[in-house]
Order: structure tokens, then sequence, then C-alpha cells
């Protein structure tokens, strides 16, 4: 499964593209808002950054304009994909940039079948927002188990994306779920390399290493 860096913070990219573990990222109006930065010249540099697809939102609401405005962020870098909200408008627009070869991300899904209707216009990837289900105190994680299956059922290509995850659970489940791509916060993509016991084991070693003598 394939690990996107959920932020538009540069700070926080640069960190965690260090690793080696981030395939690619996904943005927000909200992320960009915290970042007080002019969005398109940000985007760009995001883009260089990141090894991989990074998503940019689409703002406006009508098939036309959602269309222009790809069209122009698609001229930011090859490794832009165009983020649109699901809207009628929106998908009308989906099935256009397909047409046109400019990748897609469908976000705020919210049911298996607004998923459906985001593949059927050839969408890249989908975004199922899973922590804002479990806050509806609904298992979120099931709305992606139903997407899985419904994709596998007729063979679509797009991509499940999971995205509003929380924590590494979300993130275990999703992988367990067959999730092409789990979208995550610094956060949370910093606790999928911790657990005690390894600290534990990592100290033993550590102090036994040190009682062996004569070393070199
Ligand atoms: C994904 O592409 C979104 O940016 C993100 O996961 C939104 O989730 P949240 O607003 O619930 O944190």
């Amino acid at each position: 499964m394939k690990l996107f860096l959920d932020t538009a913070d540069l700070d926080q990219m640069r960190e965690a593209c260090r690793w080696g573990i981030v395939d690619g990222a996904t943005t927000n109006p909200t992320l960009v808002s915290k970042t007080g930065r002019e969005p398109r010249e940000l985007y760009a540099e995001i883009c260089r950054l990141v090894p991989g697809p990074v998503s940019l939102e689409c703002m406006a609401t009508e098939a036309d304009a959602i269309v222009a405005e790809a069209q122009q962020l698609a001229t930011i870098a090859e490794n832009v994909v165009i983020k649109i909200p699901i809207i009628p408008e929106g998908l009308i627009a989906v099935k256009r940039l397909t047409a046109l070869r400019i990748q897609t991300n469908v976000t705020v899904v919210c049911s298996p079948l607004q998923a459906l209707l985001a593949a059927k216009c050839g969408a890249t990837y989908v975004s199922p927002f899973v922590g804002r289900w479990d806050a509806m105190g609904q298992v979120g994680m099931e709305m992606i188990r139903q997407i899985k299956t419904i994709f596998d059922n007729y063979g679509f290509a797009t991509q499940i994306l999971v995205a509003s995850a929380r924590h590494p659970l979300h993130v275990l489940e999703a992988a367990l779920a067959g999730a092409h791509v789990t979208t995550i916060p610094l956060e949370v993509m910093k606790q999928l390399y911790q657990h005690p016991m390894s600290d534990v084991i990592i100290e033993q070693f550590v102090n036994d290493w040190a009682k062996v003598p004569a070393k070199g």
C-alpha cells in the first residue's frame, strides 16, 4: 500500500520525504490556509519536493470552470493530480479530464455509492473520509471494504485512497482491506515507526553491546 502525506507544510514534507516512505501527497484548502502561502507558488514547491502524485484541489463548482481550473493546475508540474469534490458538476469535469488524460482524485467521498459514481467517470483515485465517518459514530473502514468489493466486482481501475485517517489503526485496516493508498498527517506517519516493545529490545541490545569486551 502506498503512503501519502496529508499536509501542505513544506517543512513536514521535507522531514517525511527524507525517510523514503512517502509515495505522494494530498493537500486541501484547510491545509493550504494554515500555511499562509500563495497557493500556486506553494504547490510548485510541494510538487518539486514530493516523489510522486500531489493532489491539488479545484475550488470551482461548475463543470466548465472546474475543467479550466484543473488545466491551469495541471501546468504546475507533471505529478499534479486534480482533486475534485463529489458533486454532479465535479463528476462531469472528472469525465472530461479523464479524456484529456489529466489525473483526478474525487474527494470528500462519504459513501460507497459516491465512490462507484466516481469510478464510472474514470477517476484515478477516490478519497473516502474514514475519520469523519468514525466521528459520526459509524465505522469508516466498513466504507473502504464495501468500495473495495464494488471495485473488484466490476474491475474498476480507480484507486482507493483512504483519507481523513487519524491513527495507525486506520492505516493497518486500510492495508488489510486492500486499499491502494492511505494519506496521513506527519504525526500518524511517525507513529507507524513506534512500538514500546521495540524500544525495550533496542535498549537491551545497546546495554548488552556495552558489555562486549575488545570491540573494534
Ligand atoms: C485527503 O485528501 C484530505 O486532505 C484529508 O484526509 C482530509 O481529512 P480531514 O479534513 O478529516 O482531516
